[in-house]
């Protein structure tokens, strides 16, 4: 099987390193891809939301599957069209990507499914946000409803702050207040084709950029699976109470959804609260479950792309062993990364036993001579090991093997969990 890759982070070489492993797979292309899928395999450039010239590359290479990594695209309508063309996508339509596009449609397409999750109020005017805010009181929730990277979220104590906040949404369209979730998150990528729902491993992302959750929300600063702490039925109870209620709901409506739901989740002292959908995988957590599928990718993700097909599909199967990811940022990430720094010990790091190195935000060099940074976050590292605490060790000599000056990663990525 040829399968086309659409993205450039380090999910995407993820993706691609997996589906190298994948005896089912003769040939991966990443498009636009990074200077890491570079290395091990060929990249083409593209516009990834434009979806006629997706589909037009898909059909130019002679591609089986198409693999979307990343939301703009697919909100951009870019598996429509690939499946238009005729060729298999991993990927919900630009309809059904609507659950992550959308925050307010997500939450009407809960309630209507009984799915649990955070009261919200989508507001349109100050003063609605002033009275969700006082109906819910601190600490204050105020989203974006539409595709923000990430960065369309204010969590505070501060009214003003959270007002402040909901003002610039305002400038653009409806914002979200919502209830304070309290309780620890986890991420849980449940596969679906449509109809029925396959969880792969749960993982934990550390989505705020410093030590001790201080600092700015990211996309996240890293991620480790598995998660000792949870319930041994997470998985399961994310498939019956949120994921395949969802799938259903959307079925139901005319606009089926396939590909990745990612559910976010909050553990909360009331139960397992919805905190977000996305429709791709999670980037860093997809760094993580990728270490620990046995199973080859490319039959599952197929199996998505056709409606029926996953039911069929054999269970998925898994390493013992534990993956950290450790995100490598640039200087002045989340704010106003810089890039353009020389990437070192690339080599080193990839060297340290257990470990392994996938590209962000990473370029060649114009002059030719090495790597520089192009994005703000710049690398994943991954270590894997035995138990979470030797797949932090690895993750960490490895991630302390690149130099990149002014480069940042926390230090304390999966080290409660592994009693570190
Ligand atoms: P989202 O983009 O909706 O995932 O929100 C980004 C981050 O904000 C989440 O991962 C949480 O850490 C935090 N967050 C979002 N909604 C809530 C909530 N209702 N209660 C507490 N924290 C939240
Ligand atoms: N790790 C958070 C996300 O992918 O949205």
């Amino acid at each position: 099987m040829d399968v086309l890759v659409i993205g450039s982070g380090a999910r995407e070489h993820a993706l691609v390193r997996a589906l190298l492993d994948d005896p089912g797979v003769d040939r991966v292309v990443a498009a636009p891809g990074n200077a890491g899928t570079a290395l091990v395999a060929p990249c083409e450039p593209v516009d990834a939301a434009d979806p006629v010239a997706v589909a037009a590359l898909a059909r130019r290479l002679g591609a089986d599957l198409v693999v979307v990594g990343p939301e703009a695209p697919l909100v951009a309508g870019v598996a429509d069209a690939v499946r238009a063309a005729g060729i298999a996508c991993f990927g919900p339509s630009a309809e059904a990507a609507r659950l992550e596009g959308s925050k307010a449609f997500a939450k009407e397409v809960m309630a209507a499914a009984a799915v649990p999750t955070a009261m919200a109020h989508v507001c349109t005017t100050e003063a609605e946000v002033a009275d969700a805010l006082d109906a819910f009181g601190a600490p204050h929730v105020v989203k974006d409803d539409g595709l923000a990277a990430g960065k369309g979220v204010v969590v505070t104590g501060d009214r003003d702050e959270a007002l402040a906040h909901a003002r610039t949404c305002l400038e653009h369209g409806p914002v979200v207040v919502e209830e304070f979730l309290d309780g620890p998150e986890v991420s849980v990528f449940c596969l679906t084709d449509g109809e029925s729902v396959v969880a792969l491993a749960p993982a934990q992302d550390f989505k705020r950029a410093l030590d001790g959750d201080a600092g700015p929300n990211t996309g996240g600063m890293g991620a480790y699976s598995p998660l000792p702490w949870a319930p041994a039925d997470l998985a399961d109870e994310v498939v019956q109470r949120v994921a395949q209620p969802v799938v259903a709901e959307m079925a139901k409506r005319g606009t089926p959804f396939s590909g990745v739901l990612y559910c976010g989740l909050a553990l909360t002292s009331r139960g397992l609260r919805v905190v977000e959908f996305n429709a791709r995988f999670g980037d860093p957590e997809t760094q993580v479950v990728l270490a620990r599928l046995a199973s080859p990718l490319s039959q599952v993700l197929l199996a998505c792309s056709r409606p029926g097909a996953l039911l069929d599909s054999p269970p998925l199967r898994w390493h013992e062993d534990a993956a950290v990811t450790v995100v490598l940022a640039a200087p002045g990430y989340p704010e106003a990364p810089e890039t353009g720094g020389l990437l070192r010990g690339l080599e080193d790091a990839d060297a340290v036993e257990g470990a392994h190195v996938l590209h962000a935000g990473t370029a060649p060099a114009t002059d030719g001579t090495g790597i520089v940074s192009s994005g703000g976050r710049v690398l994943s590292v991954v270590g894997t090991g035995p138990d979470l605490a030797r797949a932090r060790e690895a993750a960490y000599a490895a991630v302390r093997s690149v130099q990149l000056p002014g480069g940042h990663f926390r230090t304390d990525i999966a080290a409660a969990a592994a009693g570190a």
